[in-house]
């Protein structure tokens, strides 16, 4: 609970699709730390600052850190799944794991907004933050991947979306947080295109046009959603919100999709990524990473607001601790 008595709020990571977003990765030179606390404690002034000046464009920041910055700007407990993203090595395909101490995920329903929010932030991390992957984003007609098929479709809303992404028993001390895990996957559209629909759609487990699931009995045992679909041991089904956006370059033949969860257990996302990298069965990887690549990989706790308006004691202040982590 908040000093107030009411749970303490998330970020807004769960507004309704936007039409642009700009994401941020950055990393944080050694003796950064107080600066980065600095702007961790402003950030509600600096969005609203932005938002203000177009208020029916409903801009929105999410800040999440990674797990090594954690330690070197807090003391006290950590959240419980809060670590490096964890590499997966398939026999094909390689999920990697890249630098990146802090994310930003900005979006609105023009792309003005962000991209001044972005340019702020910046302005005030640069002397101590290094920018090591941008992207903007964009809403690519009725919310499709530029592999053509809708994209979010089964991503929950709601209080199903608040149960898949908020934590709340699962962490006491981090009740309002959420993990966010990211990838950048970039695709061979001339491979992809090469493929029938027919294939396509056998890959995906989608029908394109009309983005109808396909039956069990239609569905191949590597579909991208056949190896995305977990259960607990009760039976209930695990979720995440997805609010991947679609990326590119025409004249560099970069086409992407910018893969972005929020989930209440890290876990639940890191099960995903086993079954399509390892495979489920082993071996058996999701048909869709033989045409999309992923070329980033990071984990962030994204903290409430609450605990962004009351940072803990930083590491060697009085009442701070050490900075080793706990
Ligand atoms: C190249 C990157 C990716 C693309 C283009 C992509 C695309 C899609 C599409 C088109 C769907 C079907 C419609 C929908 O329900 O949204 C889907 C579903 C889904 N994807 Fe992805 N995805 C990507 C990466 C990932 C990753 C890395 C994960 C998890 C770690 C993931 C998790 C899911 C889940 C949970 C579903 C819903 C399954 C269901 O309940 O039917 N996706 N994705």
């Amino acid at each position: 609970m908040s000093p107030t008595g009411r749970p303490p709020q998330p970020q807004p990571i769960l507004p309704p699709p936007a039409l642009a977003a700009v994401v941020l990765v950055l990393t944080v030179d050694p003796g950064g730390e107080d600066r980065i606390r600095e702007v961790l404690e402003d950030l509600g002034a600096a969005v609203r600052t932005v938002a203000s000046r177009i208020t029916d464009a409903n801009l929105r920041c999410v800040v999440g850190i990674g797990s090594d910055l954690w330690d070197r700007l807090f003391t006290g407990p950590r959240p419980r799944e809060l670590h490096p993203f964890r590499e997966l090595v398939g026999a094909v395909h390689t999920a990697v794991s890249t630098a990146g101490d802090l994310f930003v995920h900005l979006r609105a329903q023009r792309m003005d907004l962000c991209f001044e929010l972005a340019h702020q932030l910046v302005d005030r991390l640069g002397p101590v933050a290094r920018v090591v992957d941008e992207v903007q984003g964009f809403r690519y007609f009725d919310e499709r991947d530029l592999l053509g098929f809708v994209d979010g479709t089964e991503s929950p809303s709601g209080a199903a979306a608040d149960f898949a992404a908020i934590i709340d028993d699962e962490d006491p001390d981090f009740a309002g947080g959420s993990y966010a895990i990211v990838q950048k996957y970039v695709h061979d559209l001339t491979a992809w295109n090469a493929l029938t629909v027919e294939q396509q759609e056998q890959a995906v487990g989608r029908s394109k046009s009309d983005n109808v699931e396909q039956s069990d009995e239609q569905k191949a045992s590597n579909a991208h959603i056949a190896l995305n679909v977990l259960a607990d041991d009760d039976g209930n089904q695990l979720q995440i919100v997805r609010a991947n956006m679609p990326f590119g370059r025409v004249g560099e033949s970069e086409f992407g999709t910018y893969f972005i969860s929020y989930a209440a257990m890290a876990s639940t996302t890191e099960q995903m990524l086993d079954n399509m990298f390892i495979g489920k069965p082993r071996g058996n990887h999701d048909r869709l990473l033989d045409f999309s690549t992923a070329v980033t990989g990071a984990l962030f706790f994204v903290p409430s607001t609450d605990f962004l308006d009351d940072l803990p004691p930083k590491p060697g202040s009085p009442g701070g601790g050490s900075t080793s982590p706990a």
